[in-house]
């Protein structure tokens, strides 16, 4: 992917969010996952690529599905979304699986990364590409054992008077 071939526009992230929220509902509830969105409703616009942040948003609500499992007593992933400083957004995706394997932490963002025999393993190398090429990063925040986060930030739109 190369920079000329993003479609940067104003966009609000709760609507892109809201959209792959609506996308999942059905998987989820056969999986008896409940999906909890915390949003500021004064989240300020971004200037991105709509398609391209909602397959990001996408992927990490995928990988948190996937991290539960039956064994799994609260099927809950949360997706919150705050203001970060005074000229960026944060978006999390938390969920209560079980943390990342210890084996993959340091090479998650890597491609064929995976522990899936289903999967290629290049969700969250395309995911750190799309939001470095937005000017935000994107990191995990790994607590063993007990439950992952997955968080990006995002430059906000800069409001002009
Ligand atoms: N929320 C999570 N909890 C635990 N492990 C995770 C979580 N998200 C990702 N992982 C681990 O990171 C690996 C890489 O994730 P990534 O999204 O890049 O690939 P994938 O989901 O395996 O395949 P693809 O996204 O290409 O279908 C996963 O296979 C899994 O082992
Ligand atoms: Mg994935």
């Amino acid at each position: 992917m190369k920079k000329g071939e993003l479609e940067l526009m104003p966009l609000s992230i709760t609507s892109a969010i809201g959209d792959v929220a609506l996308l999942v509902h059905s998987d989820a509830i056969q999986r008896g996952i409940r999906v909890a969105l915390d949003i500021d409703p004064q989240l300020p616009l971004v200037r991105g690529d709509k398609v391209q942040l909602q397959q990001v948003v996408l992927n990490l609500l995928l990988n948190a599905f996937g991290a539960m499992d039956a064994s799994t007593s609260d099927r809950l992933v949360t997706v919150t979304a705050n203001r970060e400083g005074e000229d960026k957004l944060c978006v999390s995706v938390r969920d209560e699986g079980h943390g990342v394997p210890a084996a993959f932490a340091d090479q998650l963002f890597r491609p064929f990364c995976t522990s899936r025999c289903d999967s290629l393993g290049l969700g969250l190398s395309i995911s750190r590409t799309i939001v470095e090429m937005h000017g935000g990063r994107i990191h995990a925040r790994n607590n063993a054992d007990r439950d992952a986060t997955f968080s990006f930030t995002l430059p906000t739109e800069v409001e002009r008077a």
